[in-house]
Order: structure tokens, then sequence, then C-alpha cells
């Protein structure tokens, strides 16, 4: 269903606004690099000195004030991006180095982007859960960058990387990027979005609705048989697109699978506990090719936790995460938290 119009301009206002706080206060701390170690979700906010902002900005190729209200004055972009190309040449070869000398100018330090002579109508916060992926961190970086901007979205990119040797938790990671990227919008959408995931059609117009969105409907992984068919209907991994009242309703994701699987599988299930039907776009435009990696750690037990979950998701998710943001770096085409998301608990 689609947005009111003004409604997505607005909010984009707003967060153009909330945005440049958020970075004016991260810039006064630590330059275009932050190193931090923080709890949870709280802040503790102190006003800078707007001189010491604007330069701040500067040397980290933000826009000044006052280029941020000239913006003011621009046309809202057209519904329909007029610069799109439907399917995509899909380069899964190119180095970090290549993406960012290709595209770090016109992309603000930290990795966000708006249309520079348009306002957008939606603003979007990309979340990619990872550990032990750099190869893909440049395709995925060089696909992305080109594909929002064809769709003249607002958007930032936040890796999240999980510290530590414990077994890999996809959710948790999600629900860190979601509450990290929340103190520095709110956007109107956020993606959860893996790193080996590159969407091959443009016309995959990447913004939220009243609905949750599946994305991933058919991967090269699964043959390109859709989600409909070889997955399975309840298939909601790889990548999605939820609003904040979406996240809000089904309390995030769950913290409590470890290893690979089932963590999809039982957002799917908070989302029907709150009867929110998931849509898709038709597969032969939402089809993503799947970067090859190695083996994972399959979580045998997820079958298992997910009959479980009859209704507990008010007692698991952001508001029972706990978590320690280790780092936060600006680079020029992203930016990486380094988060310290626990252990799992000891088997009863
Ligand atoms: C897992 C999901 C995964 C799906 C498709 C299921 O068995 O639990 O997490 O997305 O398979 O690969």
């Amino acid at each position: 269903m689609a947005k009111d119009r003004s409604g997505s301009v607005r909010p984009f206002l707003a967060w153009t606004a909330r945005m440049w706080s958020a970075v004016a206060l991260t810039m006064l701390v630590g330059g275009c690099v932050l190193l931090q170690s923080r709890s949870g979700s709280s802040s503790s906010a102190r006003t800078p000195k707007d001189a010491v902002v604007r330069q701040e900005r500067a040397e980290c190729g933000r826009l000044t004030e006052k280029e941020v209200k000239k913006r003011d004055y621009l046309p809202p972009c057209p519904a329909t991006p007029p610069g799109l190309h439907g399917k995509l040449k899909v380069r899964e070869d190119v180095s970090l180095e290549e993406a960012v000398q290709d595209l770090a100018d016109g992309v603000g330090v930290g990795g966000s982007w708006a249309p520079p002579d348009c306002v957008p109508r939606w603003s979007i916060a990309i979340i990619v859960p990872f550990r032990d992926r750099q190869p893909q961190v440049g395709p995925f970086l060089y696909h992305m960058h080109n594909f929002l901007q064809r769709q003249q979205l607002n958007y930032s990119i936040y890796i999240v990387e999980q510290e530590g040797t414990e077994l890999f938790n996809r959710a948790r990671l999600l629900n860190v990027g979601y509450l990290e990227a929340l103190r520095e919008g709110p956007f109107d959408c956020y993606a959860f979005h893996d790193i080996d995931m590159l969407p091959e059609d443009d016309r995959h117009l990447y913004h939220c609705s009243e609905q949750p969105r599946h994305l991933a409907v058919a991967a090269s992984n699964h043959n390109y048989k859709s989600s409909h068919s070889l997955v399975y209907n309840k298939y909601f991994g790889g990548a999605c697109l939820m609003t904040q009242d979406h996240l809000a309703r089904v309390n995030g994701w769950s913290n409590i699978y470890w290893g690979w699987g089932g963590e999809d599988d039982d957002m799917w299930r908070r989302l029907s506990f709150e009867d929110l039907p998931v849509w898709r776009f038709p597969a032969n435009i939402a089809r993503y090719r799947t970067i090859k990696h190695g083996p994972q750690v399959v979580n045998n037990k997820r079958y298992q936790t997910l009959k479980r979950n009859t209704g507990r998701y008010p007692n698991d998710g952001l508001s029972t995460i706990k978590y320690i943001v280790k780092s936060v770096v600006r680079h020029p085409l992203y930016t990486h938290i380094a988060a310290d998301i626990g252990t799992p608990l000891p088997p009863s």
C-alpha cells in the first residue's frame, strides 16, 4: 500500500535535522572516527558548539546547515524514479578500494546519501549483520550504493559486526543495528539485509508500506525458485523491509537463535501473531544473486526453539537485548558498528 506523499517527505526533513544533530555529536567526540563503548540503547547527549560542528562536518564531507536548508526548496522526487535500468549486471569482483574510488565522492562519510536535486520520498537504514565476510564488502557496497541512488532514496548503510568467537547470532545483530540506526534517525524504513544478497533488478523498490515486506523472493542459491514454491511460503530470510511501527509491534527480532537459521522463521511468527501479513514483489523482479561463501554452523535446535514461540515475543527482543557497542567507525561508504552481543544461556 502506498504511503501518503507528503507523509514521506516531512519525516525526511525532520529526519535530516535529527540526523545532522546526531552526526554533529558523533563528529564532536571523535572527528570522522568515533570509538566508543556503550551499553544497550542508552545515550548521553551533549550540546555541541555550532562552529565546531560546522567545521567537523566540512571535514567529513557532510552538508552544511545552509546546504540542508536549500533542500527545503527542492521539488519532491518523482514517484517513479526516472533513472531505473531494470535488469542489472551484478559484479562480484569489485574490491572495496575500487568501490570507494568509484563512489565515495558523492556519498557522505558513514555511507549516507540523498538525491541532490529532489526531496526523497523515503529514508531508509540498511542494516547488514556481519562476520568473516570481508571479500563481500566491496561487491555489496558497490552494488547497493548504485542501486539505492537510482531509486532516489535517502539512505544510510550500517554494517554490524559480531565481536568474539561465539556462534553467529544474526537476529541480535539486526536488533543492535536497528537500535543504533534509530538513534541517528528515525528512518521511514529499515532494511534487514544479508551482505551476500545482491538485487538484480532496480525496479525492486526499497520502500516500506503498511505491511512488512519480504525482499529476497527468488535467489540464485535457491535456483531462483520463488519463496511461494521451492523454499516455503513462510520464508522471510535474506532481506526484508519493516517500519519502526512494525518493529515496535513485534518487539524486534528474537535474541535466542545462535548459529544459522530459525530467526527469520521466528520473525514470520511474530508478524502473524500481530496480524501483519507479509507482501512481496513478483519473483521476476524480486530476484537476487547470492554471493557464494563457506559453510555456516547450523542451529539444529531451531525448530524446537521456534515451536516455543507461542507468543513469548514481548519478553524476547528489543526490550530485552543487552549489548555493548565497542566501536562505531564512519568509513567512506558505510558505518561499521562492532558489538559485543553476549553469549547463549548455558543449557538448562
Ligand atoms: C531456516 C531459515 C532459512 C530457511 C531457508 C530454514 O530451515 O530455519 O532460517 O531462512 O531454511 O534457507
